[in-house]
């Protein structure tokens, strides 16, 4: 094995995705980047191109013959494609299963036929649903509540299924809401970042989701890629890490360190009132441990505001219709 070998990176060109290619690029590694542009943008790996050492290749993990070649002399893949937004998971859940679930399985036979050595997944805490326990370790109940944390899930096991009977050395790891500049600026209603800093932007009210004391184990991005790279790095194979902040933090605590005046909309079903990772299994095997405290994250934020000048401007109205099949779907299905 030389010492930087080539990798590939599904999603890579998505919000964790390029971060991630910047930082292996930057690393000496040769970067394969697959990503259907589905939801990321070219523009997140302009640094990366630049370099000569990363390559683009627009193709779709649903298309098996279209990716194989793509594998052939790689050392490491790290598997973050997926579609990764609830209320489309709700509406299209035929979508979400053929990339999350389909999509990985192609993924782990493309890396199994050229033997890949190493495989990182890129998995969800959604799996965890609304936990018992904070804060939640690896071994809690698994209770999807929607069709994305679902397809995400199965993916793990069967990433997790393929390293252990094909030999390919794989470990998945479950990010806890991360965010970091690039964050998807456009499309679905989502993330809470995407939708306040656009908000503040337009001088409208932040749309709180109920009484916004609900805390969020906020992650940022660089915490996330040194998680992934320390863990792909370390021999440790079949497991299943946390990767969190190790804090967690209330809606009303992000406003007010962004600035800026607040609007109460519903509660919904299935969402829990708290995430917050057990990362000590994290800290125990790979040695690894958050830097960003949340302040420092909020305020690298607010400095690439501008970021989401184009982002779409949510308001109450707008988000309830957004979210109706989310209310109409899992208001009475939803397990608390
Ligand atoms: N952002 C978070 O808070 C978070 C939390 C838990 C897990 N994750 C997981 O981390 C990974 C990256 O998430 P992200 O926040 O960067 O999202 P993202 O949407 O920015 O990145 C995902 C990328 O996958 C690509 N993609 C989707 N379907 C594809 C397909 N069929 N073929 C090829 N490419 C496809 C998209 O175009 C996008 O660039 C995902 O697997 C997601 O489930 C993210």
């Amino acid at each position: 094995m030389t010492q930087t070998p080539r990798v590939l990176v599904t999603g890579g060109a998505g919000f964790i995705g390029s971060h991630l290619v910047d930082r292996l690029v930057a690393d000496g590694h040769e970067v394969v980047v697959i990503d259907s542009l589905a939801v990321g943008r070219e523009k997140n790996l302009t640094q990366s191109l630049r370099t000569g050492k990363c390559s683009f290749h627009r193709a779709d993990i649903r298309d098996r013959e279209a990716i194989a070649s793509l594998f052939e002399g790689v050392h490491t893949v790290y598997h973050l494609a997926a579609l990764a937004d609830i209320v489309p998971s709700i509406e299209k859940p035929e979508e979400y299963f053929t990339s999350n679930v389909d999509g990985t399985f192609n993924v782990v036979e493309a890396a199994r036929a050229s033997r890949v050595k190493r495989l990182v997944y890129a998995a969800s805490s959604s799996c965890y649903g609304i936990p018992e326990k904070y804060p939640t370790p690896e071994d809690a109940p698994i209770r999807p509540q929607y069709p994305y944390a679902l397809t995400k899930y199965l993916g793990e096991r069967i990433a997790l299924h393929w390293g252990s009977v094909y030999a390919i050395s794989t470990v998945s790891l479950r990010f806890f809401n991360v965010y970091g500049p690039r964050a998807r600026t456009s499309g679905t209603y989502g993330a809470v970042f995407g939708v306040f800093l656009a908000q503040k932007l337009a001088g409208k009210n932040f749309t709180v989701v109920g009484d916004g004391n609900q805390t969020r184990d906020f992650t940022f991005v660089t915490d996330i890629v040194e998680g992934i790279l320390s863990a792909a790095k370390s021999d440790v194979r079949d497991e299943i890490l946390n990767l969190g902040s190790g804090g967690t933090y209330s809606i009303n605590e992000l406003c007010q360190l962004l600035g800026g005046t607040i609007e109460h909309i519903p509660k919904r079903p299935g969402e829990p009132d708290c995430t917050f990772a057990d990362t000590t299994k994290a800290q125990r095997l790979i040695g690894w441990k958050p830097q960003t405290s949340f302040q420092r994250g909020v305020q690298i934020m607010l400095e690439h505001i501008e970021d989401w000048r184009d982002a779409p401007l949510w308001d109450a109205q707008t988000i309830a219709s957004a979210t109706k099949s989310w209310f109409d779907r899992l208001g009475e299905s939803a397990t608390v």
